[in-house]
């Protein structure tokens, strides 16, 4: 009897003696950050993540401890440590745990072994030669559409949210690319289910990471809300069998898995399962991500009639049929996109590595093994050491005709990170920039003189932070004066 209720007791003493003998204590950081990670729960769950953390930076310097067994990390030295090729720091579970769709897939992989099997296997159709010579049509297609979208919903209604459509579009060009067919929804102009629990898919895994019971519970529910949240990825992985058919079909729906299993032959093998998860991951990791950048494009660039005037002005040189190559030379139009990445690039927020068995040292505090460590784009993408004036959107810091103190340095480059780092750097990068320049250029060029609508507000617009940031008010509408 005594010694039952000792137990509880003994651990509680166990667990402040370990905590008070933790080496990560010499990391700077909030002394709840040692017993609890409550506060940066919260932090997640609100959608502050981003900003939660940035400020502990900013009060305890580049290191600090966020939770018992969690760094952020915003210092160059060890940035590079942490997502160096060969590095040993691999994806913490946190991914698959997101993910919770069973098996791992290139995403959520925490071996870099295996990672690398798999990455070499995907990483041909995703080269830019590749997408160029057999997806661009699909992806220029769908652009020209969603364009016409636009401008046909500010004529027939006197405004469009652009969010809505640079959701269709991206979300029909990896429908196509995945799934072998496009769903449409371009042509539907409606928020399916399909593209609801598309939309929720990230944030509802976000959540769910930190409230595993809530997503448990929800996931049972009948409420249309936790389905959405939390039974997205399942519904999904429902649809990533058409992948599957497609891919070996031979009616012509060719799909980016196609060749894969003639490089599948020469060692590493992918099985049905396999490509489901893939086509999972990938629709998810490709379709908002792309969506919301374009927004913020379109938002960053309205918002400065000088800066608009100029990039109208740019792309008059475009001949009337355009392709990515040609938008690829465009100066003032890359600048932009790159300068609209650096401040609102959809996936700023942590990615969780792992400190590998040996431990590290990081400006000469030791870590452990199996210390989390995070770092965020958002805090080095805003560091005034790397990029001056960090908080002004200036996009001509990119041009390489530019010498004034804006220019982006070599040192702001190695920790400019809007796609990830390293060997695990989006795997979509090519596909995205073929995306946005299209699209950015299509838009400011079909759409010359567009304003942005009274509704589209700095406070509209701020970001929250569900691993993806979107605007707040989850619109961004733009009209004609
Ligand atoms: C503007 C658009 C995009 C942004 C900002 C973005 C951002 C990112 C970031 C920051 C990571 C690194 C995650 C980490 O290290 O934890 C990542 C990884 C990844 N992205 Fe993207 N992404 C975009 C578009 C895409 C597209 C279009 C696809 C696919 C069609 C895609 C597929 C992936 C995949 C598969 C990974 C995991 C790569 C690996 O671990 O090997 N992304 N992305």
């Amino acid at each position: 009897m005594l010694k039952c209720q000792a137990a509880p007791f003994e651990r509680v003493i166990e667990y402040l003696v370990r905590s008070l003998n933790n080496p990560l204590n010499k990391v700077p950081g909030p002394l709840y950050a040692r017993f609890t990670n409550l506060p940066l729960k919260a932090a997640v769950i609100s959608g502050r993540r981003i900003y939660h953390v940035h400020a502990l930076h900013e009060r305890y310097g580049p290191l600090v401890r966020i939770a018992p067994s969690e760094v952020a990390v915003a210092d160059a030295q060890a940035f590079k440590l942490i997502h160096g090729v060969n590095s040993g720091f691999e994806k913490s579970p946190w991914y698959k745990d997101m993910v919770s769709i069973g098996r791992e897939g290139v995403f959520t992989m925490a071996n870099n072994k295996t990672h690398a099997a798999r990455r070499r296997l995907l990483s041909r159709p995703f080269s830019k030669s590749h997408l160029r010579q057999h997806w661009e049509v699909v992806a220029k297609e769908r652009v020209r559409l969603a364009v016409s979208q636009i401008r046909s919903e500010i004529v027939a209604t006197g405004c469009a949210d652009v969010l809505k459509w640079w959701t269709f579009m991206a979300s029909d060009v990896s429908t196509h690319l995945m799934f072998g067919e496009s769903f449409h929804t371009l042509e539907e102009g409606k928020v399916s289910d399909y593209i609801r629990k598309l939309q929720s898919a990230l944030m509802g895994g976000g959540i769910g990471v930190e409230l595993p019971l809530v997503r448990w519970i929800g996931r049972r529910l009948p409420f249309q809300i936790c389905r959405d949240l939390w039974a997205a990825n399942d519904y999904l992985m429902g649809y990533a069998k058409l992948a599957v058919s497609n891919m070996k079909s031979s009616q012509g729906k060719t799909n980016v898995f196609a060749n894969m299993m003639t490089e599948a032959e020469k060692g590493e093998r992918l099985d049905d399962e396999d490509v489901r998860i893939e086509t999972q991951s990938l629709i998810v990791a490709g379709s908002e991500t792309t969506s919301i950048t374009l927004t913020y494009i379109v938002w960053a660039v309205l918002s400065r009639p000088d800066l608009q005037r100029r990039v109208e002005q740019e792309l008059q040189t475009l001949q009337q049929d355009f392709g990515d190559a040609d938008v690829e030379q465009l100066q003032l139009l890359n600048a932009v996109v790159e300068e609209t990445l650096r401040l609102y690039g959809a996936a700023p927020g942590g990615l969780p590595r792992i400190v590998p068995a040996a431990g590290t040292t990081m400006r000469d505090l030791f870590l452990p093994r199996g210390t989390t460590v995070t770092t965020q784009a958002y805090t080095f993408h805003r560091d005034a050491n790397i990029f001056p004036e960090p908080l002004e959107y200036i996009p001509e810091r990119w041009m390489a005709s530019n010498e004034d103190r804006h220019r982006v340095s070599d040192a702001a480059k190695a920790v400019y990170a809007p796609f990830g780092s390293g060997a695990r750097t989006c795997l979509g990068v090519h596909l995205a920039y073929m995306e946005l320049r299209m699209a950015a250029a299509a838009c400011f060029r079909d759409c010359a003189g567009v304003r942005l609508a009274p509704s589209a507000t700095p406070a509209s617009m701020e970001m929250e932070n569900f691993f993806l940031i979107a605007p707040a008010e989850h619109k961004c509408e733009i009209t004609m004066p």
